[in-house]
């Protein structure tokens, strides 16, 4: 057997580095057959996933840095971040809850992105082993970047054979809104080996959320069918990602909410990405009703990721399973509140497998 030299079921952690103030960051190695995932405290971030293609061959097919430094110093676009409060777009960064307004820092135009200028990727989580992985929490107090109550958010990564289950838990103090998801880029070829546009994807949607020039849903769940959004039947990414369509214009690629098909609440299939030059495929499963397929549209080269490579353009693809961006201003969209005594569980899974 090739990998016979990994282990199973193991979970190895050292110190990776640490912050200015001194505070030890751990990452930590899943190891399950021939999958290794390596996340760290810092962010919950997941920093890498080794898998084989179909000759038995590994490669690194999520985007990432080999050091906590390039993490911890530099302002960039989540790679591999546990997002929070709350995942994607708030319009204005507003929104209203029991009749109070709310004000989230603006950090992406005039709208809040991705929790607000200082979200969860930038804290280092307490972590704690479990069997097959690592638990990692974060208390957000009352009023952090503007949203309501002690958020306490726990991210529990395991690997079991093939699959990355990541779980989310969420508890309050006081009436708030969340929408936690990660944000891993894929590249099936390798996370150094050019981009993605010839993998081809299948998502499990036939309605998917558009947006206005900020990048903001209209309220609408609009059917794919007759449009470029339709991957409903596997289409490489790339085949119509240049469509003259005015929403693939806004946002220069792929980077909308789908509504997923399937039951919210049970874990249901996501999307299945394939990699017809390695055989590599990914399947994600969740139990959130949308994802927001992103096709790093506005990576630019602009920082070096492992292997010295710049990811430009397309270098990774993100599957960001979530609730819908701006919820708390639709009242047609699924709900993202949380109250004092109820706890917010969800599951996403991400298996990786070979295609002959
Ligand atoms: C999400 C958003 C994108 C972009 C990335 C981060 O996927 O939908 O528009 O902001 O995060 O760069």
């Amino acid at each position: 057997m090739a990998f016979s030299a990994v282990a199973k079921g193991e979970v190895k952690m050292a110190i990776w580095g640490h912050t200015a103030d001194g505070t030890a960051v751990p990452i930590y190695t899943l190891t399950d057959g021939q999958i290794e995932a390596r996340v760290t405290a810092y962010g919950a971030h997941l920093v890498s996933v080794k898998a084989p293609d179909r000759t038995g061959e590994m490669a690194d097919v999520v985007l990432g840095f080999d050091n906590l430094d390039t993490y911890m110093s530099k302002t960039l676009p989540y790679l591999g971040a546990v997002v929070g409060r709350y995942g994607n777009r708030i319009g204005l960064g507003k929104f209203t809850l029991d009749g109070k307004t709310y004000q989230i820092p603006v950090n992406n135009g005039p709208n809040a992105l991705h929790g607000g200028p200082k979200g969860f990727d930038k804290y280092v989580w307490q972590s704690k082993e479990v069997p097959g992985g690592v638990e990692f929490t974060h208390v957000s107090p009352d009023g952090d970047m503007g949203f309501p109550g002690t958020l306490t958010a726990t991210v529990r990564y395991t690997l079991q054979g093939k699959t990355l289950r990541i779980d989310y838990w969420a508890k309050t103090d006081k009436d708030t809104i969340l929408n936690l998801t990660n944000h891993a880029y894929f590249n099936l070829h390798g996370n150094d080996k050019g981009n993605i546009l010839d993998q081809k994807i299948q998502i499990d949607a036939d309605r998917y959320t558009p947006v206005d020039a900020g990048l903001i849903p209209t309220g609408e769940l609009a059917p794919v069918a007759g449009t470029p959004m339709d991957f409903r039947k596997p289409e490489a990414i790339g085949a119509r990602i240049d469509a003259d369509n005015e929403q693939l214009k806004r946002a220069g690629g792929y980077d909308f909410n789908y509504v997923l098909n399937g039951k919210p609440g049970t874990l249901h299939l996501a999307a299945i990405v394939t990699d017809p030059k390695s055989g590599r495929t990914l399947t994600v499963e969740t139990t959130e009703p949308g994802v927001q397929f992103y096709s790093g549209n506005f990576l630019n080269g602009s920082f070096t990721g492992r292997h010295g490579i710049k990811y430009e353009k397309h270098a990774g693809f993100c599957l960001e399973t979530q609730h819908f961006p701006d919820s708390p201003n639709h009242a047609n969209f699924p709900s993202t509140e949380l109250k004092p005594g109820e706890t917010m569980h969800s599951t996403t899974t991400f298996t990786f497998g070979v295609e002959k």
